[in-house]
């Protein structure tokens, strides 16, 4: 990856009978980055994709590739290429032409063609299937064909929306390595639309967060799960542990909070006014078992215990509160008593202003 700003979405909104879709939406992918758009079902990602394909036109707004101006571009003069959620490949042509169709479009030379879908074809590992129709391939197969055809135009910017959702599990895992591999191995910018936190976590190198028609945070993988800058992103980004309080006292990077938990430690970004209702919020991983009270810590009850094998999943109650726990195995004994004292990381514990 480079710093070289590839591809810029100014200012873009979009309305669809009169309601907003996308309000004002700006961001900026790097070259050979592989951006995540985030976001649930509804959010706009798709409209946004397509805005930058060309396929959409916004409202306001511009598109740049580069510092070359494109809003007015339509999509097939844009040096882009996507691949579709359902693979649309073309039926009656086998895979070989399907992978070819752009540069036919092109009006490349066939020697070149054939180079080209041969090359590209054994890079997705279907070397040995140009005869067969898309039909007589499976979910995965149609969708590296999809991927081929995207690829083989060399395009600057490559664009997925949810590539891999109509694969089953195993599939996913398989392709989305692939994905991974292949774009890295090519250097190419891609933006990779899901709804699907843990796939952007495992394959981007960043994510931004889309809810409403707004992008609400961008961040590496790691940043936005450990120092998310909204409740929002902390939430959509895994489970997380809430309680309401009031700051007491804020010195520096930490805030002392009264909460129902008893007085917790926190990590800002921010300076918090002394009675400013705040949410403290901390992951189920950042809660250990101690075996003597400290500071951070609160006494509880163990409601329930999961093993997974590699970790314990621990529903714990306190009062009217309820956490979430996850364990190392060798960190965990089941008390006979079923009571236990969990310290919380005030690295990890983080504060949010709250929403009024
Ligand atoms: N052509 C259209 N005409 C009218 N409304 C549309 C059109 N396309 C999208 N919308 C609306 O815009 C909103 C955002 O749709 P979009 O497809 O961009 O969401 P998304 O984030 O891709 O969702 P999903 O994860 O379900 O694919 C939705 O409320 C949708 O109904
Ligand atoms: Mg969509």
């Amino acid at each position: 990856m480079n710093n070289i700003q590839k591809l810029s979405v100014l200012n873009i909104t979009k309305k669809y009978d009169n309601v907003n879709i996308l309000n004002d939406v700006s961001t900026t992918v790097m070259e050979s980055q592989l951006f995540a758009l985030l976001g649930p079902s509804g959010s706009g990602k798709t409209t946004l994709l397509r805005i930058i394909a060309g396929f959409v036109k916004p409202d306001s707004g511009k598109i740049l590739i580069g510092s070359k101006d494109i809003t007015e571009l339509s999509a097939n003069r844009r040096n882009t290429a996507m691949v579709f959620q359902n693979f649309s490949l073309w039926p009656h042509m086998n895979v070989f032409e399907n992978v070819a169709f752009g540069l036919r479009l092109r009006k490349y030379p066939s020697r070149i063609i054939k180079e080209r879908v041969k090359k590209i074809l054994s890079m997705v590992h279907l070397a040995d299937y140009a005869e067969k129709k898309p039909q007589h391939l499976s979910g995965g197969q149609q969708q590296r064909v999809a991927l081929a055809r995207a690829l083989v135009v060399e395009p600057e910017i490559l664009l997925l929306d949810e590539p891999l959702s109509n694969l089953d599990a195993h599939l996913r895992d398989e392709l989305r390595q692939e994905i991974k591999m292949l774009q890295k191995n090519l250097g190419i910018t891609t933006i990779y639309v899901t709804h699907d936190q843990r796939e952007a976590m495992l394959i981007a190198d960043v994510i931004a967060i889309m809810m409403n028609g707004n992008i609400v945070e961008t961040g590496s993988p790691e940043v936005l799960y450990q120092t998310p800058k909204c409740i929002e992103t902390a939430s959509f980004l895994g489970e997380i542990n809430k309680i309401r309080g009031t700051v007491k006292h804020c010195r520096g990077d930490f805030c002392l909070i009264e909460t129902s938990a008893g007085m917790l430690r926190g990590k800002v970004s921010s300076h918090f006014a002394d009675g400013e209702q705040v949410v403290v919020a901390f992951r189920p991983e950042f809660l250990h078992p101690v075996s003597e009270k400290t500071a951070n810590c609160i006494e509880c009850e163990i409601v329930s215990v999961e093993y997974t094998g590699p970790a314990v999943n621990a529903i714990l109650k306190m009062n009217d509160l309820i956490f979430k726990a996850v364990f190392s195995p060798l960190s965990f004994k089941m008390p006979s008593t079923r009571k236990l004292s969990v310290m919380i990381d005030s690295e990890h514990t983080l504060v949010f202003r709250e929403k009024k």
